[in-house]
């Protein structure tokens, strides 16, 4: 299999890309990436001299450039995780995820068009069905209500992506995740926010009543979850993928509070996140039936190995906080 994929040097990407040059999945891996804030080589260093390997720096925007690598590389199958990933920045400015997003999406569908790709896995996510009340869970026909910019600017990729499937026959697929975690995910998320601030005695700011339920899912779970997808799964389906696990925030927080050996002091309420959705929850049946797919890491393990993996990985924590972080911090945070 040869595999351009985009978004390679993010959380998800680039335990991605490790993982299938690990497995042996594929004999060829092209990673476009932008380098964004989110984008970031250290994550790569492990396989930067393998030589089935090639970080492109690009734009998804840029569809002449994407038709260009694809008619160099000539690529069985593209997957696609580029995308502006954090709500709270989808509210401090919307027009990112638009761009990147929904345009980027559309250029990305545009140029595996008009190359006659034969394969599109497009990662999305569980957020585009919203807030889901108790006891229901959302398989893949629930119906959309995105809540946040970023899950609005999801919800119009997969439409759109979708779209090429049924009009014009290119073999698409989604998949739609819940809450990733795991080694090397940008501090700015929850659980690697509360990992980093807790390991230095910072306080570990909770949004509302810290009540808000999300399924938390293994980073390397849900890579496997895209390789079975693109490989046994169908064109034009939809699959869900989730951990599950679902826990409220503050269960979560009190578990990594406990493990770094900080008092449950250091939670500080803060005002909530606007539009802020309640609870997430997905069934995955649909994945599991049509490809064997299990999700394998149980929470408590996945999180002992993340936080250790903060432990032992303080520069690159270090390294990622310093310069925009602090800007983005104050912005999100001060005024709380
Ligand atoms: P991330 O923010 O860590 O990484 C995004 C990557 O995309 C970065 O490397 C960035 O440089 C790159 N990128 C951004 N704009 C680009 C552009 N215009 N051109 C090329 N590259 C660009 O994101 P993540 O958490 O790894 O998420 C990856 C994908 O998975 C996203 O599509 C996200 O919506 C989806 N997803 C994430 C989660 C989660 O919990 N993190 C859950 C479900 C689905
Ligand atoms: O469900 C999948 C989605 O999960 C992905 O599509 C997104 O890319 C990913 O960011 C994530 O979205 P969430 O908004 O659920 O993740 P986040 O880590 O930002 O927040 C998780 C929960 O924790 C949410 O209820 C908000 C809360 N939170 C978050 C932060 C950053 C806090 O209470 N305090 C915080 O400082």
């Amino acid at each position: 299999m040869r595999l351009l994929i985009t978004g390679g040097a993010g959380f998800i990407g680039s335990a991605f890309v490790r993982l299938a040059l690990q497995e042996n999945w594929v004999g060829r891996l092209v990673n476009l990436d932008k380098l964004t804030y989110a984008g970031n080589l250290e994550n790569l260093s492990s396989v930067e001299n393998d030589p089935r390997y090639r970080f492109v720096q690009g734009d998804i925007c840029d569809t002449a450039q994407v038709i260009a690598l694809i008619e160099e590389e000539k690529p069985d199958a593209i997957v696609h995780f580029a995308a502006e990933s954090h709500v709270d920045r989808s509210i401090l400015g919307p027009a990112a995820f638009v761009e990147t997003n929904v345009k980027g999406t559309f250029s990305m569908l545009e140029a595996a068009r008009a190359t006659r790709l034969a394969r599109f896995l497009h990662v999305s996510t569980d957020e585009v069905y919203g807030s889901i009340d108790e006891p229901h869970d959302a398989d893949e026909e629930y119906p959309l209500k995105a809540s946040s910019p970023y899950s609005a600017s999801k919800a119009g990729s997969d439409l759109l992506a979708l779209s090429y499937y049924t009009t014009f026959k290119m073999a698409v697929t989604v998949t739609r995740a819940s809450n990733n975690y795991g080694p090397f995910q940008f501090p700015e998320k929850l659980i690697p926010l509360m990992i980093s601030n807790a390991l230095e005695g910072k306080p570990l700011p909770i949004y509302g009543d810290g009540m808000q339920v999300r399924d938390w899912l293994f980073v390397d779970d849900h890579c496997r979850a895209i390789w079975a997808a693109l490989t046994k799964g169908a064109a034009g389906q939809i699959y869900n993928v989730g951990g599950s696990r679902a826990l409220p925030n503050r269960a979560v927080v009190e578990m990594i509070l406990e493990a770094v050996g900080q008092p449950s002091s250091l939670m500080t309420t803060v005002a909530d996140r606007p539009g802020h959705d309640r609870r997430y929850a997905i069934t995955t049946e649909k994945l599991e039936k049509a490809t064997g797919w299990k999700a394998l890491v149980p929470f408590e393990q996945g999180l002992a190995e993340t936080i250790q993996w903060y432990r032992d990985n303080t520069a690159w924590i270090a390294r990622v906080r310093s310069g925009d972080y602090q800007a983005y911090y104050t912005k999100n945070y001060q005024s709380r």
